[in-house]
């Protein structure tokens, strides 16, 4: 990143409180909009990362009536081909990790479908962009990074131009889904993901990345070049971008921002 002055990274000395300022920075927007009778629009993450994000949010729907009858959702991908009662299956990461715990209406959420033929997919990506449009496009969407820097399942490769699509999974994303399937071969090859461009239309785009295992890819994505080798750098053009991470995910960063948040 050549002017790192002007990008907005919040530094968190460790996944908790980097995950709870997350939430409430989508538990604010929530109640923002639902006080000027809107909906808010999200599009939301899976992995291990935003995992905390939900569980805040939970809680705060269960103990401080964060209501989100008035939430629209659209996760950024789904492994292809998938059951969406698959345990793997995204579908059921969000039901365990939040949509079963919280007031959602089940039609406000939407998740690309894993189930559909292949002749049917390209028309359901279609579809899915313009569900988005409809709804006035994504207030806010949150990320995690993959290690190949992908955002969503946009591999190295994708395009800022890209919107949502069939794509291919890059060997290392398989290789560090093989825990959660229990072995190569039975990661999928492919998911269905929202593209750059349907990413980088929402309002706001909060990245969150944790853990050293993230280090090495946050500094590529935030301090190298523009380049589809990292899709994640193409965020580096966008004003509307948030870097929200923990001390060891920005341990690589030549900048040290640690004393960057004194306002949480
Ligand atoms: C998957 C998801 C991404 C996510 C990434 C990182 O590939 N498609 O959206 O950001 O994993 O996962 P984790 O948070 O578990 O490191």
């Amino acid at each position: 990143m050549n002017n790192q002055e002007e990008k907005f990274i919040k530094v968190y000395p460790n996944s908790e409180t980097a995950s709870l300022y997350v939430a409430g920075r989508i538990a604010s927007l929530i109640v923002k909009k639902s006080e000027l009778g809107q909906k808010t629009v999200l599009g939301l993450a899976t992995g291990a990362t935003p995992k905390l994000v939900y569980k805040e949010l939970i809680r705060l729907h269960q103990y401080e009536g964060l209501s989100f009858k008035s939430v629209v959702t659209f996760n950024l991908d789904e492994y292809y081909p998938m059951q969406a009662v698959d345990e793997q299956s995204y579908r059921s990461f969000m039901n365990v990790n939040l949509f079963n715990h919280v007031d959602m209406p089940s039609e406000n959420i939407h998740i690309p479908d894993g189930t559909l033929n292949l002749e049917a997919v390209q028309a359901h990506c279609a579809l899915y962009e313009k569900k988005i449009q409809d709804f006035g496009g994504l207030d806010l969407q949150l990320l995690g990074i993959g290690r190949t820097g992908h955002i969503g399942f946009n591999e190295p490769g994708s395009l800022v131009h890209s919107t949502t699509r069939l794509v291919h999974l890059n060997d290392l994303t398989i290789s560090d889904a093989i825990a959660d399937f229990g072995g190569k071969e039975h990661v999928p090859s492919q998911a269905i993901t929202m593209g750059v461009k349907t990413i980088t239309q929402a309002k706001e785009i909060i990245l969150l990345a944790l853990s050293q295992r993230k280090a090495d890819i946050i500094q590529q994505a935030l301090e190298g070049g523009i380049s589809s080798h990292i899709p994640a750098s193409f965020l580096q053009q966008f004003k509307n971008v948030e870097y929200v991470l923990d001390q060891e995910a920005a341990s690589q960063l030549a900048t040290n921002y640690c004393s960057a948040v004194t306002n949480p």
